[in-house]
């Protein structure tokens, strides 16, 4: 559990304050404001709450008419609150102690929302106040096309590769150093990596390639692609996510078949080539 991992970090962390980011949480203007507030001293913890429609699937708050924190329960079976908490929190040496006293949760782990309410139940000061801007937790494929989306929207148009002329770069197109585009389309908002090639293909709006990937003879839109990994001679991909070093491919073997190496929880969605 969260709760863990800072207790296994003690050493690392000594007596300092410190943040616990979640890095699947993405936090739109960073979190500049909150070490302001956490930095005036007035408080032992600081968290970020935001109304959600699932507050089952998240640690929740109920807070007093006066704003301040009541109660904090991980993942509720029963509603108390559609107040969540963001997983961005900034902590005061304190946690430490309250930590070294929880026992894992129902689920087996030592919860961090657990170790809140330790500070809540010892009278100690948790500061709480409600995202500002966008925030979301891309525990999912539609969460993290979203982000992607939501990133995608503010970049600006900037060639550092080299782009042939057979190519061409429509709306804001990102291509970083040493990314080659040959015989090319790439519509906008989209990043061509560092180092990854495209040639003979389409890549439209909302496409993230990261470094070392290559696209050939391939067409794809509204997805992220991780590192180094090949996309080849498939057709059209929409709405995807593709890990690191993956792999497609057409099936040049017989007999024809999808051939597929897939880790937990991959979902693939094959177009029917039947009529
Ligand atoms: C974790 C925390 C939860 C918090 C959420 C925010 O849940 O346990 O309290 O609301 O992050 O992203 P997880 O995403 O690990 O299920």
């Amino acid at each position: 559990g969260l709760a863990h991992a800072v207790k296994i970090a003690r050493g690392f962390l000594s007596d300092q304050p410190f943040v616990m980011y979640l890095g699947d949480n993405l936090l739109d203007g960073g979190i500049g404001h909150m070490l302001e507030v956490f930095n005036r001293g007035e408080s032992e913890a600081c968290i970020l709450l935001t109304r959600v429609p699932n507050p089952s699937s998240f640690g929740v708050a109920v807070r007093d008419a006066d704003g301040r924190i009541t109660r904090l329960v991980e993942k509720p079976k029963e509603f108390i609150s559609d107040l969540a908490l963001v997983g961005v929190y900034v902590f005061a040496p304190v946690i430490h102690q309250i930590i070294e006293e929880l026992k894992p949760s129902p689920r087996g782990e030592l919860e961090i929302t657990e170790a809140i309410q330790g500070l809540v139940t010892r009278g100690l000061r948790v500061h709480a106040e409600e995202v500002r801007g966008y925030w979301k937790d891309t525990g999912r494929l539609e969460d993290m096309l979203e982000c992607n989306r939501k990133v995608l929207e503010s970049v600006e148009p900037l060639v550092l590769g080299s782009v042939d002329a057979d190519s061409q770069l429509i709306g804001r197109v990102v291509v970083e150093q040493g990314a080659v585009i040959e015989r090319s389309t790439v519509r906008g908002p989209a990043i061509i990596g560092r180092d990854s090639v495209v040639r003979d293909t389409y890549v439209g709006p909302f496409t993230s390639i990261y470094f070392g990937c290559t696209l050939e003879d391939t067409e794809i839109e509204h997805s992220i692609v991780l590192e180094e990994s090949t996309i080849r001679g498939v057709g059209r991909i929409e709405d995807s996510l593709i890990g690191k070093q993956v792999e497609v491919s057409p099936s040049s073997a017989l007999p024809r078949a999808h051939r597929l190496m897939l880790g937990d929880h991959s979902r693939v969605s094959i177009a029917s080539t039947r009529p």
